[in-house]
């Protein structure tokens, strides 16, 4: 079956990037000129996504505007000769997909936020984007996971080999080869031990799932340390059924939600910026010279 509907969870307290995320959700951080959910939405669109759920909380409704029309700035740029190009873009914006906005009314978890999908779902598959994380890709992220699920029928979570040091702080799989990029997913642990670790491929920011999922996360019980529902414990049952792959997606992820990767995702994209990259090369350059 063809997914065509996303969640993207952007209901999160982004407690690693205070006090940037106190009053400016993190998912609205930019990257260059554009915040970081924008990016999230356009590869959802070019991966064939029809309709697209953000799952907000309060002091969100930033987010809502921003794929809004903004009708005083957009006629304002109207009547600059001069400014026809950024007026599209802003146009562009409000009419990138059909996207439309929940609220998860306690911040219970990842699990808990697309819970709040189910509804928005119904009885199909959908990709999960989370919200802080994103992925730069010529073959969109969440499309290779799309066509992943749509041969083998399976739920399909995107993954990277990262450092032994990394895993810890992620989820590690235990898998083993299907073809190519795609893996059979046997059994995942978040937050591993060292001596947990199954091997160093972690989940980072996608998935693709089917809609038994719901089932299973509403029977799923809270983490007692942090009372949250993860989404990791629903998909331990899924992979324990056969029935979820990983697929080591193309392209580079940046984790919005910490402020390294912050930094990183700028200074990479503004160094192939159609407007800035020559000249914050020759900037970098220099400041090189410096350090
Ligand atoms: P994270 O765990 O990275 O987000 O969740 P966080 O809780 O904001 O992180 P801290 O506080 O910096 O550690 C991954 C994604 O899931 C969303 C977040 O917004 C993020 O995009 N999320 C998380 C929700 O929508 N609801 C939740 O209850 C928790």
């Amino acid at each position: 079956m063809k997914v065509k509907k996303a969640i993207i969870p952007a209901a999160g307290l982004g407690t690693r990037v205070l006090p940037a995320s106190k009053a400016v959700p993190k998912e609205m951080l930019n990257i260059v000129d554009k915040p970081a959910i924008q990016y999230i939405v356009e590869e959802a669109v070019a991966s064939g996504i029809e309709d697209i759920l953000i799952i907000t909380n309060r002091g969100k409704g930033v987010i809502e505007d921003h794929f809004d029309h903004a009708f005083e700035l957009e006629s304002n740029l109207k009547n600059s000769a001069n400014k026809q190009d950024i007026l599209e873009q802003c146009n562009k914006i409000a009419n990138l997909a059909n996207v439309y906005f929940l609220r998860q009314k306690e911040t219970k978890g990842l699990g808990h936020a697309v819970l709040c999908a189910r509804n928005f779902v119904g009885n199909e598959p959908f990709a999960v984007l989370y919200g802080d994380d994103v992925i730069i890709s010529d073959n969109p992220a969440t499309k290779q996971l799309c066509e992943a699920y749509e041969k083998y029928g399976c739920g399909a979570v995107g993954v990277k080999e990262v450092s032994r040091q990394a895993i810890t702080k992620y989820c590690t799989l235990d898998v083993s080869p299907l073809e190519d990029n795609i893996m059979k997913c046997h059994n995942l642990i978040e937050k591993p031990s060292p001596e947990e670790i199954m091997s160093l491929y972690a989940i980072l920011g996608r998935v693709v799932l089917p809609p038994e999922i719901f089932d299973i996360i509403a029977k799923t019980e809270p983490d007692k340390k942090s009372g949250e529902v993860n989404l990791t414990v629903p998909m331990v049952e899924l992979a324990k059924q056969g029935k979820l792959n990983a697929v080591e997606y193309e392209g580079i992820r940046y984790d919005m939600g910490d402020k390294l990767g912050i930094m990183q995702a700028n200074c990479e994209v503004a160094l192939k910026h159609s407007e800035i990259g020559e000249d914050f090369k020759n900037y970098i350059k220099e400041l090189a010279k410096t350090l």
